[in-house]
């Protein structure tokens, strides 16, 4: 039988370049996208204009279990639908990048988003990136990478990105923001950011754009061709 492609978990903190490389990656493997960041951006996107706080833990639960959430693949990655609406730009502001990490930190919220995960990723042929897919929304994946780069090489790359989109901040606080999403990611107690322990860690620091992504494709042919 033709064997089904594979699952590609790439987790790592905030900035580390996981939505570009992971979106390189796919179009390269011929894969699907799966940006689930989008999702968590979503839950704190519609909470925010509902009026439910972002600390109302069963609050954000039952909104995550009722909204209607899709992803769609796209040219410049994944497409957010939030009740048939594309809300893809509105979700990527710091405000709802800090909202999106503090709803997540909600056992609600990561049960409600869990079953959507696995059923995006379930036919293989997927590259999914997140915080906690190698981990816990795909234990078996086949290949699990862990990409990161120094703090200061993050938030030198954010800052181009949000001038490059014309929402320029300077980069201390940019830099700061990102300590704040990466303390509280890593520290929650359920689905922390870590690398699971058959993940490859790729430090990005010194790494540009294209050398990244040729490093992936490798570990991808290599993880194929033993299977
Ligand atoms: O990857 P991102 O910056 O779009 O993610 C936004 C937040 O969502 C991140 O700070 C933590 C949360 N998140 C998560 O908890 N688990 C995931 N798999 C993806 C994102």
């Amino acid at each position: 039988p033709r064997a089904r492609g594979l699952v590609v978990a790439i987790d790592g903190p905030a900035g580390a370049g996981k939505s570009t490389v992971s979106r390189r990656l796919a179009a390269r493997l011929g894969y699907t996208l799966v940006d689930t960041g989008a999702l968590y951006r979503a839950i704190a996107l519609a909470a925010r204009e509902i009026g439910i706080s972002w600390d109302d833990g069963p609050g954000l639960g039952s909104l995550a279990r009722r909204l209607p959430l899709a992803l769609e693949p796209s040219e410049e990655g994944s497409r957010v639908i939030v009740d048939g609406e594309d809300r893809s730009s509105d979700i990527r502001t710091p405000e709802i990048s800090q909202g999106a990490s503090i709803v997540s930190q909600h056992p609600d919220v990561r049960v409600a988003l869990l079953d959507l995960q696995r059923r995006l990723g379930a036919e293989g042929g997927v590259v999914l990136e997140g915080r906690d897919i190698g981990t816990v929304v795909f234990p078996d994946a086949e290949v699990k990478v862990f990409l990161t780069a120094s703090d200061e090489e993050r938030a030198r790359r954010r800052t181009a990105e949000l001038q490059a989109r014309g929402a320029a901040q300077p980069i201390d606080q940019v830099l700061a923001e990102i300590r704040e999403r990466d303390r509280r990611d890593s520290t929650r107690p359920i689905a922390p950011l870590k690398p699971a322990r058959d993940a490859i860690t790729v430090d990005t620091t010194a790494l540009d754009l294209d050398a990244v992504v040729e490093t992936l494709v490798g570990i991808v042919r290599g993880a194929s061709s033993t299977r």
